[in-house]
């Protein structure tokens, strides 16, 4: 009976597993041959890129959220226009004007990915670099197109700009990877939303708070930062809505105004303790925050802020 089942489950030949484009971006997260690069080019731009309101300004601080994402879509729609527009007769000077524009918006795309990708995971700057290297090539050809454009040679000029195109959308699918399977520039602190239910919860008793120094304790599936300063007790999610460091690892320091601050130990992202608001990126998210209160037996409490 065995065998006559073996016969009917014989093995047959193996079925061809052709390579999906997301398993080669995935081994390009595990390519250790770009990190001497990575450390090289990551440590020159972390040295010219001085903590304030420029490098906040180019990490989207103001905005509230990334700003090299919808950066990208200014010299990814001139460039798209272009392909269309050199399809269609008497569309000359239209092509060469976007072409033009897009190489004014890649200048600011490029300035805000690469401070972003100073402050990445190293499986994140592997396939960040790919990436940049796409898009700085496909740049580099749309370049090349604009000064054909501009010399007459239209039909060199069309052929660059679709070369151009084509290296950028697989720039922009390793830019997709980097922003929605790894991540990058999403808020990686809790939901606490989804977390913490409605209401008031005990924490832990004051008593067992240092003044001044933070400590990590947790709320069911949550890890918390809390901090105690006098009579104040400030509670955060603890993970860093950059990418997830320990915010109780983090320095305290104050503000321009006097306010305490926490600054995370992985990247230097700045969080007002009070409130969870950014202070200095590379966040971008505000940190979660908590509402606190003492009852009369010392039990410390915590509501979601909302
Ligand atoms: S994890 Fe990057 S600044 Fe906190």
């Amino acid at each position: 009976m065995y065998r006559r089942a073996s016969r009917i489950f014989r093995r047959g030949p193996r079925p061809q597993v052709r390579p999906h484009p997301v398993d080669l971006v995935e081994s390009l997260e595990h390519a250790e041959g770009l990190d001497g690069a990575i450390r090289k080019l990551s440590a020159a731009v972390q040295k010219a890129l001085h903590p304030g309101p420029v490098k906040d300004a180019l990490h989207g601080v103001p905005a509230g959220h990334p700003a090299h994402p919808p950066l990208t879509d200014v010299p990814m729609g001139c460039w798209m226009s272009v392909a269309v527009l050199d399809l269609l007769p008497g569309t000359r000077k239209a092509s060469q004007a976007l072409v033009a524009a897009g190489l004014a918006g890649a200048v600011p795309t490029a300035l805000t990915g690469i401070a972003d990708w100073s402050a990445l995971h190293r499986e994140q700057q592997r396939v960040g670099l790919v990436h940049a290297l796409g898009t700085a090539t496909a740049s580099a050809l749309y370049a090349g197109s604009f000064v054909a454009r501009a010399r007459g040679r239209d039909g060199a000029g069309r052929a660059l700009g679709y070369a151009g195109l084509t290296v950028l959308l697989a720039g922009g699918y390793l830019g997709g990877h980097l922003a929605f399977r790894q991540a990058a520039g999403a808020s990686h602190a809790d939901q606490v939303a989804h977390l913490v239910p409605l209401g008031w919860h005990d924490l832990c008793s004051a008593s067992e708070l240092p003044d001044g120094w933070p400590v990590q304790r947790r709320l069911g599936y949550i890890s918390l930062f809390v901090l105690r300063d006098g009579e104040d007790i400030h509670v955060l999610t603890d993970r860093c809505s950059h990418l997830a460091g320990p915010l109780h690892q983090g320095r305290i320091i104050t503000d321009e105004d006097s306010d305490p601050c926490v600054v995370c130990p992985w990247h230097g992202s700045t969080f007002r303790v009070s409130d969870g608001s950014v202070v200095h990126g590379p966040a971008t998210g505000r940190q979660p925050s908590f509402e606190t209160r003492v009852l009369e037996d010392g039990t410390v409490q915590v509501r979601p802020r909302t």
